[in-house]
């Protein structure tokens, strides 16, 4: 081969490289190398002149035709990531949506819209948690010292500029608190409950995911104690299960609340392996009477309010409703799994 067919070879291949790992096609046309094998047909011996012009524009056709594609394939205009697709995809390249006997929702957002209903009768309000926050949310406000052990039971991903990938919606206490005090000034009770994604380094297994959601719980009123907190879980859970259930509840530490508990049901027999003490009982989370310190941090003054929270694994109430064995099921993707919903 000649060393013009060769150089000719050479930065077709490059050029065709280029388009295909997305570099704009107007940017490879006006390529140094493409137009040095322009520069080179008036140098070439005049028998070879007209066959390698030739050669030359197939190559830059064909490039044109790829870049013709390329427009129609992909979309790189500056998007807007926070809007919904339709804002940022024209009409041709809407993706078609499943029609709805192809898909259905998926059993947690459906699931939590059924808890949220049962709280809405009972006088709540719902708030969205972030999955981004920091550490004023996550610890300072929920009444975790600096360097306190208790931080390393939510051992959570951070990123070095300090934002951190909720470990509980707990964060939400705080904000909740302060949106909603004024109500108190009113006589009546602030009632939030919040529902959402949150994010754990955990060993994986059956019960154990590294991301998953809680329902969260805040009331505070003047006189409430730890009979009302009971009470309201109960009516939750006989609700949620439409079945009356033995809970109880055992003392346990959260800086957030005192004194502090976790939250059992007893679970129906379909869900027991066998007749141990263990196996009687399935804990949904922990509980309490809220911090002083945590109404303080919302301005809120302890002397004259109390209130108490909650914080429930979402997929366990799900599990346990369903009788569903494995927590992961529910983010894989199983389409056998999704499909009984
Ligand atoms: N945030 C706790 C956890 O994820 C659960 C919890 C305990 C939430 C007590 C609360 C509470 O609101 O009062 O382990």
């Amino acid at each position: 081969m000649s060393n013009s067919q060769e150089t000719l070879k050479h930065v077709a291949e490059s050029l065709r490289r280029r388009i295909a790992a997305g570099d704009p096609v107007s940017q490879v046309l006006r390529s140094d190398e493409l137009r040095a094998l322009y520069a080179e047909i008036p140098t070439l011996p005049a028998d070879e002149r007209a066959a390698f012009g030739k050669q030359v524009n197939q190559l830059k056709t064909e490039l044109e035709e790829l870049g013709a594609e390329q427009t129609e394939s992909d979309d790189r205009r500056p998007i807007d990531v926070t809007a919904p697709f339709d804002v940022n995809v024209s009409d041709q390249k809407r993706p078609r949506l499943l029609t709805s006997d192809k898909g259905s929702q998926h059993p947690i957002p459906a699931e939590i819209g059924d808890m949220i209903d049962i709280f809405y009768r009972m006088g709540f309000n719902v708030s969205e948690s972030r999955q981004i926050d920091d550490d004023y949310h996550m610890f300072e406000s929920l009444n975790f010292p600096d360097d306190h052990p208790a931080r390393d039971h939510y051992d959570t991903f951070m990123s070095e500029e300090g934002f951190i990938a909720p470990a509980h919606t707990s964060t939400m206490q705080n904000r909740v608190l302060k949106e909603y005090k004024h109500v108190l000034a009113d006589g009546e009770d602030i009632r939030v409950v919040i529902p959402d994604r949150v994010f754990r380094n955990e060993d994986l297994d059956a019960t154990h995911e590294h991301t998953f959601y809680q329902l969260e719980g805040v009331v505070v009123g003047k006189d409430i104690n730890t009979g009302n907190l009971v009470a309201t879980l109960q009516t939750y859970m006989s609700q949620y299960f439409r079945q009356e259930l033995n809970t109880k509840i055992q003392p346990f530490y959260f800086p957030f609340t005192e004194p502090s508990f976790e939250f059992a049901v007893e679970r129906p027999d379909f869900l027991r392996k066998d007749d141990s003490e263990e196996q009687k009982w399935l804990e949904l989370g922990g509980c309490g009477m809220i911090h002083p310190n945590v109404l303080s941090h919302a301005d809120i003054d302890p002397n004259i309010y109390t209130g108490f929270a909650w914080g429930f694994g979402i997929e366990r109430m799900v599990m346990m409703r369903y009788g569903i064995e494995d927590v992961r099921h529910f983010e894989s993707a199983k389409l056998d799994f999704l499909r009984q919903f």
